[in-house]
């Protein structure tokens, strides 16, 4: 049933190494297990050592495998934690159904093909599922029961949600999102919830606080990485995460209702929390060691979510998203699908020429994004670049938007400098763009500041159009002479 990238995939749902998907996290890990996707480590601590492994496993090499830590210290043999979920290009395709890729843009373009069909399939309600196995209602609500790891040394407590799903309903219009953020374990039965202004999450419960009611809450900590990947990427206001994820699954969630608000549970979760918050209900959270490599936000006053009932599985999972100085256990699955998405994002605009984006871990899946055109027309760089800095996916906290030639890999940090080195002319070719979206989590933005803005560097490093046809010709042998002199002296080369 395997498949490589050149099958058509617009024209089948699930081409991947098996013909159904995956049922739940559990049988997503054995299916990744198998392809040595999966390295079991026992023994570590919830103590700084989870976060300390997951640093110097994805610091050593890029697409490290999954990390399954057992016989956590001081936990029950079976309560598991999982970092990395979706960090290669393989465990991407498993995880949404692609053929195995040969390279990550392969990935990439899978995922907008697939985006080309993508309708969403909303969940649908179901009476039973594996999540209801355990139920620890009111006073027997104790978060320590869970291995939730003290990430990094100066964290300010034990975050129980990295790799998770804020699941909130907006008061107003109904729908659901389903958005990662992070939470901290306050006490056995409260924990804080960061969420940075503009987000979804935010808008819905200062709509809540605006007609003074308390914001119904679920936390979701162990899920299939399908339902994490929609949750940590900018989709449409107003589009469930659980539609989105539904139409790259081919067929919907099942979802259970919560016991007090009735919000929808992913019936094959592992581990969920349900509580609300309330206005003026607050508690210090943070510090947390982020995404961009920094402490950039300081502890502060935060939402507590005091916590009713939890529920879990038999010998759960809890999965884990550790931010660190990249590249980190989730860089490269989220370059994938931030890439896929700017690029759909220049299409939709109207554009056409572009060859390939790359958003670069060493940028933090935000910061570095590359794209690559043919050039058409005086201006379409420019325009490309505008775009790829102002659209839905790419505005959040971004920095520099390199737009390179066709003949430029976009994946290949050197091949981007020297483009920039040699094709563009910075007082020409670098433009500013000032007052743009971002949040505390910059850290170029002093703490404290009452607003979050930051700038953008546009740099246009393909040749200047108008010099095209006579701009100093590329010194390279061409593919012909290369081979046939690597054929001919292939021993050594071999050798070197
Ligand atoms: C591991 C991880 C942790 C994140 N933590 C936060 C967070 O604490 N607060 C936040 O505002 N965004 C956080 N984000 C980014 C949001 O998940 C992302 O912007 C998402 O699109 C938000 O969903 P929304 O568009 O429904 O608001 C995190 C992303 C990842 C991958």
């Amino acid at each position: 049933m395997s498949q490589t990238m050149d099958s058509k995939t617009s024209d089948r749902k699930w081409l991947g190494l098996y013909d159904r998907p995956h049922r739940d996290l559990r049988e997503f890990l054995e299916r990744a297990e198998s392809l040595g996707e999966v390295t079991r480590v026992k023994g570590a601590s919830w103590d700084l050592e989870l976060g300390a492994l997951a640093e110097i496993v994805n610091h050593k090499r890029s697409e490290a495998p999954a990390l399954l830590f057992e016989d956590i210290t001081g936990y029950p043999k079976g309560f598991r934690v999982l970092s990395g979920s979706g960090n290669s290009s393989k465990r991407m395709a498993l995880m949404l159904g692609f053929p195995m890729p040969r390279t990550a843009i392969d990935v990439v373009q899978a995922y907008r093909d697939r985006m080309k069909l993508h309708k969403p399939i909303p969940p649908t309600t179901v009476k039973h599922g594996p999540i209801l196995e355990n139920i620890d209602r009111d006073e027997n609500v104790d978060l320590y029961k869970f291995p939730a790891p003290r990430v990094h040394e100066k964290d300010g407590g034990r975050y129980i949600g990295t790799e998770d799903l804020v699941i909130m309903r907006d008061p107003d219009e109904g729908w659901v999102n389903a958005a990662t953020y992070r939470v901290q374990v306050h006490s056995k039965n409260s924990t804080g919830l960061w969420m940075s202004p503009g987000k979804h999450g935010r808008q819905i419960r200062d709509k809540y606080f605006k007609q003074g009611r308390p914001c119904p809450v679920l936390v979701c900590c162990g899920h299939d990485p399908l339902l994490f990947l929609a949750a940590a990427n900018e989709i449409k206001f107003g589009v469930s995460e659980f539609d989105y994820a539904g139409g790259h699954r081919g067929e919907p969630f099942e979802v259970i209702p919560s016991e007090i608000h009735g919000l929808p549970m992913p019936a094959h979760a592992e581990i969920i929390l349900e509580g609300e918050l309330t206005e003026g209900d607050l508690h210090t959270e943070g510090p947390f060691g982020e995404f961009t490599g920094y402490y950039a936000s300081p502890s502060s006053e935060q939402p507590v979510i005091r916590v009713h009932r939890v529920y879990h599985r038999n010998d759960p999972i809890l999965t884990l998203a550790t931010p660190m100085r990249p590249p980190s256990d989730m860089s490269f699955g989220r370059s994938i699908v931030k890439s896929g998405m700017i690029w759909d994002a220049i299409e939709r605009a109207g554009i056409s020429g572009v060859q390939a984006v790359w958003c670069h871990e060493a940028g933090a899946m935000r910061l570095f994004n590359v794209i690559s055109i043919k050039q058409a027309y005086a201006g379409h760089a420019k325009q490309v670049g505008l775009v790829a800095a102002g659209c839905q996916a790419g505005a959040y906290l971004g920095r520099f938007v390199v737009v390179v030639d066709d003949d430029v890999d976009p994946t290949d940090l050197f091949d981007v400098v020297w483009a920039m080195c040699t094709r563009c002319d910075p007082a020409l070719d670098i433009e500013i763009i000032r007052r743009m979206w971002s949040g505390p989590l910059d850290p170029i933005i002093p703490h404290g500041s009452p607003v979050n803005y930051s700038s953008r560097g546009l740099i246009d490093a393909c040749r200047p159009f108008e010099r095209i046809k006579d701009f100093p010709a590329v010194v390279g042998a061409t593919p012909e002479l290369r081979a046939r002199v690597a054929a001919k002296f292939a021993d050594i080369l071999n050798k070197i």
